[in-house]
């Protein structure tokens, strides 16, 4: 990936970001995409409020940044796809090859959510020409939220933004991304910022600006169960694309001497920004149209453009929004994919192009279980249990493939991918290693290692063992 087009060394993983900067943007790239203004709305509106983003803020800073961290480290030691980097790892510091399992949990747990995320990117995609010619110009809420249903209701629609979305992601990461990722992320990310802060403004000045800042920010503990936590925690993973080694991949290309630390930080911080921009944008229009904040996944495209039919220059902001959210969607996109493709060119000896085009076309195959999901699927459900012992466990209970898919991923691949990550980091290797790597000073150095050894682990254990259960 970080090679240009056209030179003949295809393995991608032994090339370099330019600068410590590229790397900053590219994972931003990654870390910036549905996750802040798509999901983090919708899944706050279904889970109470305030104290679920309070919770997912402790997990950004508690569990996300060092667990980060920890994985940019890896990737760096490594410098080969997550897969080969474990096992590089695990011989380097003699333990088991076992360790490898963990860079194959990543490529299962990047195909899986880009097969939806590619269908929810290709809604967005549906909007910059509904935007352009004007669909929601003057719409009642109810106008939006019905031209949102004729979009979801009908299979071949998704099917063909999806189809879109995936081939644009598989001719950018055939090609190596760098070219395209840098300038996306350097003009265009600031620009996307910059319209959610139209929007905030919008919100402030026509719309109960108060009621939503209220339910973002006043935490409401009765109104959180150890299901939303889960899915805070889960969230928190997602939004800073963790455990699934796409931040593993992009550490292997990071600069030598570049600063571990403070760049996770900065990563960290304009990614929450970004997520509670979009909150604050979101429920003023939420509460003012008496919608309901618990309506799941086609909240922004039901509550946004109301704001865009009516505003001044509405047609024109709402084009530019809905293009650079999905630009967001494809820096994402990217790293999802990319662990399977250097995975495919190191060991398969496939050109980048073949092992883009086999990788997409799988999560494609994947994707229209999603699709489905929507409309002619709509009311059949997935459970799903695992057994431990005498007790059988729920993790997905009556959701759609869709729901399952999104639940599995982020509430428990992520955070075990990004469990075990830390444990290899904290337990097993070396402090000689890892103090080399990240570079950090002695008391930074020692609160990482504490994070990652204890904090992070026993966190993380617990929210599960509550989320099943086992733990009241
Ligand atoms: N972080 C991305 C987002 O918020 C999604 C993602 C998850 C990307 C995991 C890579 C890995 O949209």
């Amino acid at each position: 990936m970080a090679n240009e087009t056209g030179t003949t060394m295809h393995s991608s993983v032994h090339s370099m970001w330019s600068s410590r900067l590229t790397f900053i943007l590219a994972a931003t790239g990654s870390a910036v995409g549905l996750g802040n203004i798509w999901k983090f709305p919708y899944i706050t509106g279904e889970n109470g409020g305030g104290a679920f983003v309070l919770v997912y803020l402790v997990c950004i800073a508690l569990i996300g940044i060092p667990i980060m961290m920890a994985e940019v480290m890896l990737g760096r030691r490594g410098r080969k796809s997550p897969i080969n980097t474990m096992r590089a790892l695990a011989a380097a510091e003699n333990r088991s090859s076992a360790w490898t399992m963990l860079g194959w949990l990543g490529v299962a747990a990047g195909f899986l959510i880009l097969s939806y995320y590619s269908v929810i990117a290709g809604w967005a995609l549906s909007y910059v020409f509904h935007t352009a010619v004007g669909t929601f110009d003057g719409q009642t809420a109810d106008g939006v939220a019905s031209i949102f249903q004729g979009l979801t209701d009908d299979p071949e629609k998704l099917i063909a933004w999806h189809s879109i979305f995936i081939f644009i992601t598989m001719a950018i990461v055939a090609q190596g991304v760098k070219k395209g990722l840098e300038r996306t992320v350097t003009y265009l990310m600031p620009i996307l910022a910059g319209i959610l802060v139209v929007l905030v403004v919008y919100a402030l000045n026509n719309a109960d600006f108060r009621e939503g800042a209220e339910f973002l920010f006043f935490p409401d503990f009765s109104k959180i169960s150890a299901g939303a936590v889960l899915t805070a925690m889960g969230h928190a993973f997602f939004t800073l694309s963790l455990g699934m080694g796409a931040i593993m991949i992009y550490g292997s290309y990071m600069p030598d001497n570049a600063p571990i630390g403070s760049t996770c930080i900065v990563i960290a911080v304009a990614d929450t920004a970004v997520a509670l921009l979009a909150g604050l944008a979101i429920f003023p229009l939420v509460f003012t149209y008496g919608l309901e904040p618990g309506q799941g996944a086609g909240l922004i495209f039901s509550t946004l453009p109301i704001a865009f039919g009516q505003m001044p220059w509405g047609s024109f902001f709402g084009t530019l929004f809905f293009l650079l959210l999905t630009l967001a969607a494809l820096t994402s996109a990217i790293s999802l994919i990319e662990p399977a493709v250097a995975w495919l060119v190191e060991n398969k000896g496939l050109s980048r192009v073949r092992a883009s085009i086999y990788s997409g076309l799988g999560i494609w195959v994947l994707g229209l279980g999603s699709v489905l999901s929507f409309n002619v699927w709509s009311d059949k459900t997935l459970s799903l249990t695992v057994k431990i012992g005498e007790s059988v466990i729920p993790l997905v209970d009556k959701a759609t493939f869709f729901d399952s898919i999104d639940y599995l991923t982020s509430n428990i691949m992520l955070p075990l991918g990004g469990l075990l990550m830390a444990l290899f980091a904290g337990y097993s290797m070396s402090i000689a290693s890892t103090k080399q790597e990240l570079g950090l000073k002695d008391n930074a150095y020692n609160i990482w290692r504490v994070l990652v050894r204890y904090v992070t682990p026993i966190l993380v254990l617990i929210v599960f063992l509550h989320a099943i259960g086992i733990l009241d």
